[in-house]
């Protein structure tokens, strides 16, 4: 009998905890900071809004129907279909996800540790960026904390899922929501975060025109949710049948969002309160943020708590990709859980090396024209997992009939059961399709 969650309550926070990651903070500040801001949040909030949350609520249903791993979830209908193919892609699509992850929450670690023992303040020679720049530079520390991270996951995921994953979301998600509501009142409350705010949330229409920023905004919701890699079948298949999937869905897309725009309030009204630029990239958390918190009253502390937030939240994240592998290695092979979670972890720390020392010793060898980790980031974002949402629309909304499909994520016959269907098969293959085809010249 496969194990289940000890309680909606676990289950739900598993999830959000799974959704909410460093592409909450991080990812979703710089992205936004690049794209404009405002309008982009718009079509971000409507891409999680009609995109997203189908998906998500089809993934949970293919999961829990499958009643097993990822791969299970697409053949269960028959032994050896080809549909299999796309359970395989996501399953080795978040190991490869969880490769280059574990290396930035090995940076989150590195500066929380720093912040904690006052080493990151005393970067006086060349800033944080020059901090910044020597600690991923090196061969060995990016690797030590990517290690260790990963070794975190892997001790929660060997606990199990009701004894690691569930218990370890159940106290840590509520405490990093108390942190993040925090850090962003505080900000609120600096001289000059009004235009932190406005920048946030006051429009500049002519970012519409930009055709990227439609890619990215796709990129971020798939990305920020966690949708597309068989992270909600494979934490679905945990799920029981007394569990209604549509609402559970609501709640962690809401959890997600709102985690997305308080971490915003706490970033960018800092951010501009202190004359920083918005735009800096993925640098934005990791020197822009610091260099803002040094000139600010109790800044030291808010650095501390806030790089502990985002090392926690990676944490949550890390463990819901280390599972979707580490089921199929139990299911498949009948490997015992730590032993799987252990083997897995190994593998997936040394494909992740090379993303390591990607501004190191693999400095010079640009794929793409950007570091390795800048190409894996973008291609997974932008195109594996919109991909990945491709074949979950295709399956449930296509290959499964209506009745099966509704029965199975707790619709029935409903008028949001139906809603869904048509966004799941015609709204979101249409517009991931032409977003993607533009993106390449296509269209
Ligand atoms: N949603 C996670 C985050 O925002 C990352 C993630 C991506 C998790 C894909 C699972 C699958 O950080």
């Amino acid at each position: 009998m496969r194990e289940q969650w000890g309680s909606q309550t676990g289950f739900v926070l598993a999830t959000i905890g799974a959704a909410v990651g460093l592409g909450n903070i991080w990812r979703f500040a710089y992205i936004a900071g690049e794209n404009g801001g405002a309008v982009f949040l718009l079509v971000y909030l409507l891409f999680v809004l009609l995109i997203g949350l189908p998906l998500m609520i089809a993934e949970l249903a293919l999961g829990r129907r499958g009643g097993g791993d990822a791969v299970a979830a697409f053949e269960i209908d028959r032994t050896g279909s080809p549909w299999r193919l796309a359970g395989w892609v996501s399953v080795v699509g978040a190991a490869l996800i969880l490769s280059y992850y574990a290396v930035i929450a090995g940076w989150a670690l590195k500066y929380f540790l720093g912040a904690a023992t006052g080493d990151l303040w005393q970067a006086a020679e060349g800033g944080f960026g020059g901090y910044f720049d020597r600690f991923i530079a090196g061969s060995v520390e990016p690797v030590l904390w990517q290690g260790v991270m990963l070794a975190l996951a892997a001790a929660v995921v060997a606990g199990g899922v009701k004894k690691g994953i569930e218990r370890i979301n159940l106290w840590l998600m509520p405490v990093l929501a108390v942190i993040v509501i925090g850090l962003a009142g505080y900000a609120l409350t600096l001289p000059g975060s009004a235009k932190g705010v406005h920048f946030l949330f006051a429009p500049d229409w002519s970012v519409l025109a930009r055709p990227e920023m439609y890619l990215n905004a796709l990129g971020q919701a798939f990305f920020s949710l966690g949708i597309g890699m068989a992270v909600f079948i494979t934490y679905g298949s945990y799920v029981g049948r007394n569990s209604r999937l549509p609402r559970s869905a609501v709640a962690v897309a809401l959890g997600d969002t709102a985690f997305a725009l308080v971490a915003g309030l706490a970033i960018f009204p800092a951010v501009f309160a202190l004359g920083g630029d918005p735009a800096a990239g993925p640098r934005l958390a990791f020197i822009t943020f610091p260099q803002v918190l040094l000139a600010m009253p109790g800044g030291t502390w808010i650095g501390i708590v806030f790089f502990l937030l985002l090392t926690a939240a990676a944490l949550t994240s890390m463990i819901s990709l280390l599972e979707v592998p580490v089921s199929v290695a139990c299911d498949r092979l009948g490997a015992m859980r730590s032993r799987a979670a252990l083997t897995v972890t190994l593998i997936i720390f040394l494909i992740g090396i090379p993303s390591a020392l990607s501004y190191g010793l693999l400095a010079d060898w640009e794929v793409f024209g950007r570091p390795l980790l800048d190409t894996i980031d973008h291609g997974v974002s932008n195109f594996l997992l919109p991909f990945g949402g491709l074949a979950i629309a295709a399956y449930v909304g296509w290959r499964l009939t209506p009745v099966v499909a509704l029965e199975a994520s707790d619709f029935s016959g409903s008028l949001s059961g139906r809603l869904w269907l048509w966004l799941l098969r015609v709204a979101v293959p249409l517009t991931i399709s032409v977003i993607l085809m533009r993106s390449v010249g296509v269209l």
